[in-house]
């Protein structure tokens, strides 16, 4: 399951960067894209909720990386959202970079899976 788990953040995160940058181009292309980006949004979420499901006692951190995951999801949606507005992306760049540090930090040092930290 942390195969399936990072397989899916990879590609939520590629996805992301990709529509970032239909939109600043104007294609008309970026909202299909952000479509499939919101699948696996729900495919990260789910492969998560499994991971935690085989963990016997869920400790705090592994309750502030689940907090990290669902942030930086919804730092994406902000991002996008600011960016279609035509309004400053600054502030919710900033927390995508703070949610994606503390999600890929908490995650390798969690046992489950590559544990380098
Ligand atoms: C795009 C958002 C996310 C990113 C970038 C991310 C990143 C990571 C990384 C790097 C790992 C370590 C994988 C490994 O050691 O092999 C991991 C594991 C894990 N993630 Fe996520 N994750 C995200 C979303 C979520 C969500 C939404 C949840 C919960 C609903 C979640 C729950 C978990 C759990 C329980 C683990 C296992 C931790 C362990 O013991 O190693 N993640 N994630």
């Amino acid at each position: 399951m942390t195969h399936a788990h990072i397989t899916s953040w990879l590609i939520t995160i590629l996805l992301f960067l990709i529509v970032v940058s239909l939109q600043r181009s104007g294609s008309s292309k970026a909202k299909i894209v952000q479509m499939v980006l919101r699948l696996f949004y729900i495919f990260t979420i789910i492969t998560g909720v499994l991971l935690l499901h085989s963990i016997a006692s869920i400790s705090l951190l592994y309750v502030i990386k689940t907090i990290a995951g669902l942030w930086l999801i919804g730092a994406m949606e902000m991002v996008l959202i600011s960016m279609k507005k035509g309004k400053s992306a600054k502030a919710a760049w900033t927390q995508w970079i703070i949610a994606l540090a503390l999600a890929l930090f908490l995650g390798l040092s969690l046992p489950l899976g590559f544990d380098i930290f």
